[in-house]
């Protein structure tokens, strides 16, 4: 297998691929695609993230219709969408306790806490249930772009498609508390793609507040 490459490597490597290749992705590679990605963290622990990797062709046609016709997501052996379900919060909380219990990574104190904290702190965003949701997914979906990269795959993030659509594409019906955070397609280049660059650090990084403009 690919000698996987380090982190800062990959994030340097890593670029938007829109041409792909139609060799598949071996089981086995996938399958560790999937462990990687969902090893990302999300707040309170939720994995609120509703991933589905779509790979059959059917349904790879029907997301690429979604996606204003972007032919990325049928080349590409693989896309993922990454769906995030706003009220995972209120089911589920017990497994993930359970979880963390028994591997001692949290204790009864603190699942006692989170028991009225988590319902606490996502009844009071309200509208934003959805927002802090996306976050998670859009994070996940960042952990799978860099272990693609790393082991030898490319990716692209995708924001154009519609949402109804894609929603329609995975089974969601219409369900107004999963939100589509991104598509991934994934599989091997067939094209490189250039570095369109990134603008001057003192445009948008700042040092304690805006209006300082960090400077290396
Ligand atoms: C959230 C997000 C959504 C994007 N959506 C699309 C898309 O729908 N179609 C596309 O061709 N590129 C898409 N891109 C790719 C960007 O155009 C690309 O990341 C940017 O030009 C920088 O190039 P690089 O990724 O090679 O560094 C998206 C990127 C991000 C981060």
């Amino acid at each position: 297998m690919h000698q996987p490459l380090d982190v800062p490597t990959a994030i340097l490597q890593r670029r938007s691929i829109k041409t792909f290749k139609s060799d598949p992705i071996p089981d086995e590679l996938l399958h560790k695609l999937v462990e990687l990605t969902v090893a990302a963290p999300s707040s309170w622990n939720l994995q609120d993230w509703r991933i589905v990797v779509v790979r059959e062709p059917e349904q790879k046609a029907a997301l690429q219709a979604a996606a204003f016709n972007q032919t990325m997501v049928t080349q590409a052996p693989v896309t993922f969408v990454f769906a995030a379900d706003a009220y995972a919060w209120q089911e589920g909380l017990d497994r993930i306790f359970t979880q963390a219990l028994e591997s001692g990574a949290w204790n009864e104190g603190t699942v006692g806490y989170f028991k009225n904290a988590i319902p606490g702190f996502q009844t009071k965003l309200g509208d934003k249930n959805r927002e802090y949701a996306v976050k998670d997914a859009m994070i996940a979906a960042t952990h799978l772009v860099l272990a693609a990269e790393s082991l030898g795959l490319s990716t692209c993030f995708m924001n154009g498609w519609s949402e109804d659509m894609v929603k329609a594409v995975i089974g969601a019906g219409d369900n107004p508390n999963l939100a589509i955070a991104c598509l991934v397609p994934v599989g091997y280049a067939a094209d490189p793609r250039q570095n369109p660059g990134r603008l001057p650090l003192e445009v948008n990084v700042s040092l304690d507040r805006l209006d300082n403009p960090y400077q290396a």
